[in-house]
């Protein structure tokens, strides 16, 4: 079933809008270090301002634990987005109390306001279905319909993603319909071949991504810390890489289906290993089965893949008509480590046919790098959510817009 749009809400001029947006942005002592998300939510705000409805923003940021906590507020959000649509943003201290109350009440068509983050409320994420009800209920006196657009937190069963759709009338946004347009295209008859990349720390992360995807993929490449654990399992010495341990039966046996699919699993040949986690490390560059051999013996760290990897992964990604890339390859953060996600990301740029960035740290890691935004097919707003779309999950504030997979 299709998603419920925009369109069916009706004509919204003078309506209450409350949009659920994902403005969960990284922030560094009070200033937004990657302003994706807001920008990723301008479509939706902009038409709905143009139609002349009166727009209550809301999200989540970070994870305060039900209680309201400075470092958390949506405050530099607001200001941002002020700046981002060229009007008055009005900001309200709390989420439903009075400030909110009042914030709204003085909205006028075509105006909008960000109220505080939902998350200072126990009943945004509370476990018992009737604490999020009713927290929801509250949530529903700021407006009269919901437009959900905040597809990094879909795979969240929340109070203001899933029991207010409930209780109004709700819709998807245009992020929320983008998103779901080009997850789908992923997944139904991707066009070949199709390669997925993934990296990032930990295996046991993309476990159900994995497993949901070898039937699916032509090429799979697998680069970032998990790495380490894929060579563990292929008998490499790793030094003080990233290792877990507790995956390496589970690793043996992606390898082994690979093998039995014909799924081309491209594993790294060389890394780059460190002396230390830090910018100044020493470094240098090793064949994948001779990760100890350098002067830093079993004590060296593997920060990044090695460039003989990253010129394959290139090559591979080039000649694929669909990529999906989630998760850096390296510790990108750190200049010196940074040159595998930096050339995955080039290769990308490059991919005749449809690439898409899906997960927060990878969309950090290549505005990071220098890269437009444009110059992907698509940069999801959603780490979790798109992996979770991606294992075939079902996903409750998705679901609750009327989508089944
Ligand atoms: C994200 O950053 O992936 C989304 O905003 C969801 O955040 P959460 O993992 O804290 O629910």
């Amino acid at each position: 079933m299709a998603l419920r749009t925009l369109d069916s809400l009706g004509p919204l001029a003078g309506t209450r809008v409350i949009v659920r947006c994902d403005f969960n942005v990284p922030l560094k002592d009070g200033v937004i270090t990657d302003d994706g998300r807001v920008r990723a939510a301008l479509p939706t705000l902009t038409r709905l301002l143009e139609q002349g409805a009166r727009v209550v923003a809301c999200s989540h940021l970070g994870r305060p634990d039900g209680a309201p906590n400075p470092k958390y507020s949506l405050a530099p959000v607001a200001e941002r987005l002020s700046e981002l649509l060229g009007k008055p943003v009005a900001f309200a201290t709390d989420t439903v109390g009075p400030s909110a109350q009042e914030t709204v009440a003085a909205l006028g068509d075509g105006e909008i306001a960000v109220v505080e983050n939902l998350r200072f409320n126990p009943g945004e994420t509370a476990k018992d279905e009737g604490e999020r009800q009713a927290f929801a209920r509250e949530l529903a006196g700021l407006g009269d319909v919901l437009v959900s657009d905040g597809f990094g937190v879909v795979h969240r069963k929340q109070a203001s993603v899933y029991d207010l759709a409930e209780l109004v009338p709700s819709a998807a946004g245009l992020l929320i319909e983008k998103e779901v347009d080009v997850l789908d295209r992923l997944t139904e008859n991707p066009e070949r071949p199709y390669a997925v990349v993934l990296g990032g720390s930990k295996v046991s992360d993309k476990l159900g991504v994995i497993e949901h995807l070898l039937p699916r993929v032509d090429k799979l490449l697998v680069g970032g810390g998990m790495m380490f654990t894929f060579l563990a399992a292929d008998g490499h010495k790793i030094g003080k890489s990233l290792l877990e341990a507790d995956q390496i039966e589970t690793v043996k046996g992606y390898v082994r289906e690979a093998a039995e699919r014909g799924v081309q699993l491209v594993l790294p040949v060389d890394a780059v290993m460190a002396a230390s986690f830090s910018e100044d490390a020493e470094h240098v560059v090793a064949g994948a089965a001779q990760l100890e051999d350098t002067e830093f013996g079993a004590d060296g760290i593997g920060l990044d893949i090695g460039p003989r990897t990253a010129e394959t992964f290139a090559d591979v990604i080039r000649s694929s008509r669909t990529v999906f890339w989630n998760g850096p390859m390296g510790v990108f953060e750190l200049a010196p480590f940074a040159a595998g996600t930096k050339a995955v990301a080039q290769a990308l740029t490059d991919v005749d046919g449809l690439s898409v960035v899906g997960g927060g740290d990878s969309a950090a890691a290549v505005r990071q790098l220098g890269f437009a935004d444009d110059e992907f097919g698509h940069i999801s707003t959603g780490g979790g959510a798109s992996l979770e779309f991606l294992e075939g999950k079902k996903l409750p504030g998705l679901e609750v817009l009327g989508w089944s997979q």
